[in-house]
């Protein structure tokens, strides 16, 4: 594919609404329009098989994906911008907001490892004990501003850069002492704020996590990790991965942190593009590339 940008350089596409981001690995980026771009990517998956069809392709072609994912991560390193204009979080519209107390851990961290299952349940957790879990995983300890003035954070929860691009929204299904919808919890300001997301936006969200634990309904405490990409490229041109790295370790965190609590959890591998109306909710604007890297179901022990 040639582009502005280079004839023989590799290049990451991504496409996002309209618009479609073409990068080389050292972090030049153009914008073209997503339908020529669309066009060409349907070109070359068109030559694939389905997952598991019959296939005339090389097995090598029906991992593209994986490769290219690959690629990328290989060529990762860090860049020294100018301090950006974005600022690292932007305001929500808030509603109610609650504060969050760390959890106290109970028991050994050898315990926990031998404890540890996923498990699927619909009994509602107290909701305390799943806000003081979560804000336990998320509590911004210390923080600075990094070379690039972007707050470097430091949690219990490592993350490449320090950047933490990942926030938790729970989404309350029937949950003891909350109210039923979306709560975005802030690790820094260590508060949850309810979200004015709408019905069929949180329906779906319920409806797919349902599916994915299949459960006839959604976990009571649905944790959505929803990442913005923007912190971490903006430093790693090419870092998409380490978001996706970064989204392991939270998931895998907040399930020990809830066997050690005493609650059911299981990660559940939802991903996918923020629709408008949560992104609007959180207040992140357009210039940001927002994703779902995961989420966690937990429910009562
Ligand atoms: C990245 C990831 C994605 C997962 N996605 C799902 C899922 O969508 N639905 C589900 O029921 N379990 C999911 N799981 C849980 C696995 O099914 C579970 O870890 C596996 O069956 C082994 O069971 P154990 O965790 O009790 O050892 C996921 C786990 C990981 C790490």
């Amino acid at each position: 594919m040639t582009s502005p940008l280079s004839d023989d350089r590799p290049l990451t596409v991504r496409l996002d609404g309209d618009q479609a981001v073409v990068s080389t690995d050292d972090g030049d980026s153009c914008l073209l329009p997503a339908d020529a771009i669309r066009a060409a990517v349907d070109r070359v998956l068109g030559q694939q098989a389905p997952l598991g069809g019959e296939s005339t392709t090389p097995a090598s072609a029906l991992s593209a994906g994986a490769r290219a994912v690959l690629a990328e991560a290989a060529a990762t390193v860090p860049v020294i911008r100018p301090p950006s204009p974005l600022s690292p979080r932007h305001p929500l519209r808030r509603h109610g907001t609650i504060p969050l107390a760390p959890a106290v851990g109970v028991g050994s961290f050898a315990d926990v490892l031998a404890a540890r299952r996923s498990s699927r349940g619909l009994k509602p957790p107290d909701s305390g004990l799943v806000l003081a879990t979560l804000a336990g995983c998320i509590h911004t300890r210390s923080a600075g501003l990094g070379d690039d003035g972007w707050v470097l954070r430091r949690r219990a929860v490592p993350s490449a850069g320090g950047r933490h691009g990942i926030d938790p929204v729970l989404v309350a299904t029937a949950l003891t002492g909350l109210l039923d919808g979306a709560w975005h919890l802030d690790g820094d300001l260590l508060q949850a704020s309810q979200l004015d997301v709408d019905r069929d936006t949180l329906e779906q969200y319920r409806t797919a996590a349902a599916a994915a634990a299949v459960l006839p309904g959604p976990p009571p405490a649905l944790v959505l990790l929803v990442a913005d990409f923007t912190a971490t490229l903006l430093r790693y041109p090419t870092g998409a991965s380490l978001v996706w790295r970064d989204a392991g370790a939270l998931a895998a965190t907040i399930h020990l942190a809830c066997t050690a609590a005493g609650l059911e959890s299981v990660v559940l591998g939802l991903g996918g593009l923020v629709p408008v109306q949560l992104r609007a909710a959180l207040g992140w604007d357009t210039t940001r590339h927002l994703g779902l890297v995961g989420a966690v179901g937990i429910s009562g022990g």
